[in-house]
């Protein structure tokens, strides 16, 4: 789904920041992106290692609060391409002409990359200002003042090399063997669902880089559109998403109809001359066409782009090399937005929810239920859903359903997005507990149990109603879309990859059953609960075991090399007497 481009990372904590000299305090933009760090890092704590349910009294930021603080943070932020050995001291001083710093982290992806955000959005024309445009001997540079700059130094012999000590920390998932390692040495069947949650979940400077990528698109298609927005979503955003998820963002033009600063007084209303096209499609065709030429021409640091303009939901696909990033860009696609905002809901009402589902993407990772490539399985999204059904379903349920969920929301959150209903409460705080205190351990087991066991030849999952209903139509796997309620989320699942699932699920049920029985000792290092379950399942096991029993490939050869010869020896003379098959040479 994502190009794995970004490496090794370096990052500079926010508190070190904030006392470096680089910073003026007073000039401290009254958003502080400190507020959105500080709730990652808690977002970051293991949850619901040692208490179940959701009992954080603290007050939870909304969606929409949270997308506006780091938008706001992006804005600030430049993406720099650093010469290999630079001194990260010099580096700063040689910024914070244009305005006080007030964080940034270095790291690797095809070379050396800073990310710098400055305190005060001026600082970047002042930065831009002071740019110029390289001029090529060979080829024709377009001109473009973007926030993407290469840093060289004037003097590379006086650049001397500061990089060694500067703390690195790796921005990938831990390799499988650390992964085993880690799983084997935890304490609990919860720890390891908690330590797998830790070393997947998105970092800080991840979640950055993804913001500040959605920024630097924006400014591109503001060429056209100028007021546009691009908003990232999908799992980059709904606390749902591992390290190397790719970036969905979405192309919003809306507000740039809604822009009036004039009230409009008189006789008469003042429109927009515009150009029409026939549906709404062909408008966001054209759109997407357009935004997907620039970026290919222009767009610095844009590669492999690929106008998917004629599937369901149309896209423009491209690498966004410098950050790593294997973005899909869409319009008119606001559901998807509610979407992320609902499981964004859903994955901070309670602890748990993301540790399971964590775990859940990674089981159906490890044994390719999931992929990257488009077809007949089933999607992360739709695994999530399954989730948050299971527990709906519990007793007392650990979580609510959509409908229990508009009732309790106020006029402010009324939305109707093209006739669909998607009114929920956003503020988290007026949501109620759940006194359900099941360990994650056993609801687990009891996730693979239930959907071992769920009827789906004929029930449908329901988040909305969060019971199982008559399934509408005879789609394998039917999960219903909860805005666009007519709609099954999971139409592309084949039988067999369902049937896969299920055996699976049934697998994974019963050695979380036998492992419960006879775990391990510590030290005897041996793969149990979630690191079990991650292995190839006893059905792969032994077909893998099949090929290798098999013989070298080079005797194989031979006895099909004998074999032909032997074949065409029987048929070097046919019934009717002439040569058919001649292995002479
Ligand atoms: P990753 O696999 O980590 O990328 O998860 P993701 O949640 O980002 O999924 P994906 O990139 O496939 O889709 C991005 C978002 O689009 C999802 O989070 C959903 O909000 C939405 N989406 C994806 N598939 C569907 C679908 O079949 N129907 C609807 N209504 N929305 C979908
Ligand atoms: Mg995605």
């Amino acid at each position: 789904m994502a190009v794995r481009g970004v490496g090794r990372l370096t990052c500079v904590s926010l508190c070190a920041q904030r006392n470096s000299r680089f910073q003026r305090p007073a000039l401290r933009p009254l958003s502080c992106p400190g507020t959105v760090a500080a709730d990652l890092r808690r977002e970051e704590q293991p949850s619901g290692s040692t208490e179940t349910g959701s009992e954080d009294k603290s007050s939870k930021k909304r969606f929409s609060e949270v997308q506006k603080e780091r938008r706001e943070q992006a804005q600030r932020t430049v993406l720099i391409h650093c010469p290999n050995k630079i001194s990260e001291k010099k580096f700063l001083k040689y910024l914070s002409q244009h305005g006080p710093i007030n964080n940034h982290f270095f790291y690797e992806s095809f070379g050396l990359y800073a990310v710098v955000e400055f305190c005060q959005k001026e600082s970047i024309h002042s930065l831009q200002n002071g740019t110029h445009t390289p001029s090529m001997v060979t080829e024709a540079a377009i001109p473009f003042r973007s926030r993407f700059f290469n840093l060289k130094p004037k003097n590379p012999s006086n650049q001397t090399s500061e990089r060694s000590c500067i703390q690195s920390s790796n921005q990938l998932p831990p390799s499988s063997k650390k992964l085993f390692e880690l799983l084997c040495y935890a304490e609990s069947i919860d720890d390891q669902l908690n330590t797998l949650l830790k070393e997947f979940q998105l970092t800080e400077e991840n979640t950055r880089l993804r913001y500040l990528t959605c920024s630097l698109i924006e400014d591109i298609a503001a060429a056209y559109f100028p007021d546009c927005t691009v908003r990232p979503f999908g799992s980059s955003v709904n606390t749902f998403g591992k390290l190397g998820c790719d970036l969905d963002m979405f192309l919003d033009l809306d507000e740039i109809g809604k822009i009036s600063t004039h009230k409009n007084i008189g006789n008469f209303l003042m429109e927009f001359q515009v150009k029409n096209v026939p549906s709404e499609r062909i408008a966001t065709q054209k759109i997407l066409s357009v935004i997907g030429e620039c970026l290919d021409h222009f767009g610095p640091g844009c590669v492999g782009v690929q106008k998917i303009l004629n599937a369901r939901c149309p896209l423009v696909r491209f690498s966004h090399q410098a950050s790593g990033f294997q973005c899909d860009l869409t319009t008119n696609n606001r559901i998807a937005l509610k979407s992320s905002e609902l499981l964004y809901m859903y994955g901070a009402l309670d602890s748990r929810v993301r540790a399971l589902v964590f775990s859940v993407r990674c089981w159906a990772r490890a044994h390719s239920l999931t992929t990257s490539i488009p077809g007949a399985w089933i999607t992360n999204f739709s695994l999530t859903v399954m989730v948050i059904f299971f527990l709906q379903q519990r007793s007392p349920p650990i979580l609510p359903t959509l409908d229990s969920l508009k009732i309790l929301a106020d006029a402010g959150d009324k939305c109707i997005i093209e006739g669909n209903n998607c009114t929920f409460v956003r503020d988290l705080n007026k949501i109620k507990p759940s006194e359900n205190t099941e360990t994650l351990e056993l609801l687990l087991k009891e996730f693979f149990e239930y959907f071992g066991n769920f009827a789906f030849n004929k029930n449908s999952i329901n988040i909305r109603q969060g019971r199982e209903q008559n399934k509408p139509d005879s789609s394998p796997l039917h999960i219903q879309n909860p805005f666009e309620t007519s709609l099954n989320i999971s139409k592309n699942v084949s039988q067999s990859q369902l049937q896969k699932f299920v055996d699976l699920a049934r697998e994974s049920a019963w050695i979380l059953q036998e492992k419960d029985k006879d775990r391990p000792s510590p030290s005897s290092n041996q793969p149990w609960g979630l690191a079990a379950l991650l292995l190839p399942s006893v059905a792969n096991m032994k077909s893998l075991a099949k090929k290798k029993n098999k013989r070298p490939a080079s005797e194989r050869i031979k006895s099909l090399l004998d074999s032909i010869k032997s074949n065409s020896t029987e048929n070097s003379t046919s019934t009717n007497g002439k040569r058919t098959i001649s292995t002479h040479t």
